[in-house]
């Protein structure tokens, strides 16, 4: 049989294990362009998690009770673990962590736009996990289905630790809008500067969003962007009402035709504007990691010093 026949052979395999919508693991055999893909999503999805550790990390030494402050360190921590695990998954691709944080520190690869917006209360440690880790859930719940079996399983675990997140953030609020008119206000103020953010986290529309098509046929997406956006703004109108909050968008309207609500456009130019490095906090995120890593440089020599002199012991 000829080379040729052999990878013939393979993409058959690879392409019925997608219809059967069984998982490809590390060892299988799998297109140059798959592995590729993934290796950006999922190092994306780790950038974003270690990155998004930052906004929320810069009120643990504010929060206002011994309640709060053990929740935050809680939540940020778990946010650590889910970069960890996704690093792993991507390393069963082929590629070191160290490669993927020299590529996020240099800006080869990228992290989620959200995480270049400052938070300037505590109200935002509320509504990032109501928000935020909201749109995670939206986006990552169907993930722990995707094809390739290290990110799903990795998300599975995620999941239930973003719906902690979830919660504990809408706790937050709803706190604070049986409190006082200034902690309402605080409230209202950040969300009506969350919102969008959180809506543009889904990326792109479905008509500029080239690789989604592809992704979907590989069985990596389940869903495209559009349709996870609209599933947030479903899931979180009535969470808005409940809460007693205005959500910034005067166009939210239900549709009884859709079954669905019809809110207003995002705007792009602003999404594009961050995710090519001109967002409020863009250069603070990668300055702070970069700080980080050289901090930290001492550890990783002793470990590797460590290393060295018990294997010339063995
Ligand atoms: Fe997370
Ligand atoms: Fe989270």
């Amino acid at each position: 049989m000829t080379a040729v026949a052999d990878e013939a052979d393979l993409q058959l395999a690879f392409d019925s294990t997608i219809a059967h919508n069984d998982r490809i693991e590390p060892r299988d055999w799998m297109p140059e362009d798959y592995r590729k893909t993934l290796v950006r999503q999922i190092a994306q999805h780790a950038h974003s998690e270690i990155i998004g550790m930052q906004p929320e990390g810069n009120w643990i030494g504010r929060a206002p009770s011994l309640r709060r402050k053990a929740i935050l360190l809680a939540k940020v921590q778990d946010e650590a673990g889910h970069g960890l695990y996704l690093y792993s998954a991507c390393e069963t691709l082929g590629v070191s962590r160290e490669e993927l944080t020299l590529k996020l520190m240099s800006g080869a690869q990228k992290y989620s736009s959200i995480f270049n917006y400052p938070t300037l209360s505590y109200a935002d440690v509320g509504t990032i996990g109501w928000l935020v880790d909201g749109a995670a859930i939206c986006n990552q719940v169907p993930l722990c289905r995707t094809s390739y079996g290290p990110y799903g399983r990795a998300m599975i675990r995620v999941c239930k630790e973003e719906s902690f997140h979830q919660r504990q953030g809408y706790e937050l609020l709803m706190t604070m809008m049986r409190g006082t008119d200034a902690q309402r206000e605080m409230v209202q103020e950040s969300v009506d500067r969350f919102w969008w953010p959180a809506l543009m986290m889904f990326g792109p529309p479905d008509g500029d969003s080239p690789n989604t098509e592809r992704s979907m046929a590989w069985g990596i997406k389940r869903h495209t962007n559009d349709e996870l956006r609209q599933r947030m703004v479903d899931m979180t109108v009535p969470q808005a009402e409940k809460l007693g909050v205005t959500l910034p968008d005067p166009d939210i309207r239900w549709n009884e035709e859709r079954q669905s609500y019809d809110f207003g456009e995002v705007d792009w130019d602003e999404f594009w504007a961050v995710v090519k490095g001109n967002g409020p906090c863009n250069e603070q995120r990668l300055a702070h990691r970069r700080k980080a890593y050289d901090d930290g440089a001492w550890v990783r020599e002793a470990a590797m010093a460590y290393a060295a002199r018990e294997e010339t012991a063995r």
